[in-house]
């Protein structure tokens, strides 16, 4: 086996987070690693944001102004929305953002975007730190996209709640591979 192998099937998704959170030298080798996602025609169509500390407050208060949104109020129990972005010390926000381009259509890029968002999991995990992809209907609701500075184009690709692990979450099942692959023509 590689390193890489052993790492990816190491990983496992934590949600039980606590500080501390990766230092700026660790975040930046992660983020070169996402960089290296595959990017059709080099587009770039992504970019992040690191929130933490106060940061995660504001985003909380975010989160909890979407409920009074009279267009298009999101549901849920505002105390609980306002708490949601503290159970990490770091919140790293993936934003795909689409380029126009004649051969290389918007879900390509929103693909990309999954991918480098995707390496940062694994390579914090690697790293020795928990992660947790996490979307819901807060990725999705204009008032959130907004007070982050995404354009009408944009899409949060996610939430990826980072941190320690405070304790690790029971091994998820995996699907053995003769149950998801084949061979064509069979
Ligand atoms: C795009 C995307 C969005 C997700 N959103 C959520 C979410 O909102 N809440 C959640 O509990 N898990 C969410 N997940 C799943 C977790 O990140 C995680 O993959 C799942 O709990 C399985 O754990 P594992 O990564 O160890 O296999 C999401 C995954 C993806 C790829």
């Amino acid at each position: 086996m590689t390193a890489i192998i052993d790492a990816i099937l190491n990983r496992a998704s934590e949600s039980r987070l606590t500080t501390p959170a990766p230092d700026p030298e660790l975040l930046d080798r992660v983020f070169s690693c996402a960089a290296r996602a595959p990017d059709h025609a080099l587009l770039r169509p992504w970019r992040y944001l690191v929130i933490e500390g106060g940061g995660l407050d504001a985003l909380g208060e975010l989160f909890a102004s979407a409920a009074d949104d009279p267009a298009e109020p999101l549901a849920g129990d505002k105390d609980k929305l306002r708490r949601m972005p503290l159970r990490a010390p770091m919140i790293i926000v993936g934003i795909c953002s689409p380029k126009l381009h004649p051969k290389v259509p918007e879900i390509e890029q929103v693909m990309s975007s999954a991918v480098g968002l995707g390496y940062i999991a694994l390579a914090l995990e690697s790293a020795g730190f928990g992660a947790m992809w996490r979307t819901g209907a807060v990725a999705y609701h204009p008032v959130i996209r907004q007070g982050l500075g995404l354009n009408d184009c944009e899409r949060i690709s996610g939430f990826l709640y980072v941190g320690s692990v405070e304790s690790p979450k029971p091994a998820v099942p995996r699907p053995a591979p003769d149950d998801f692959v084949a061979r064509w023509p069979g």
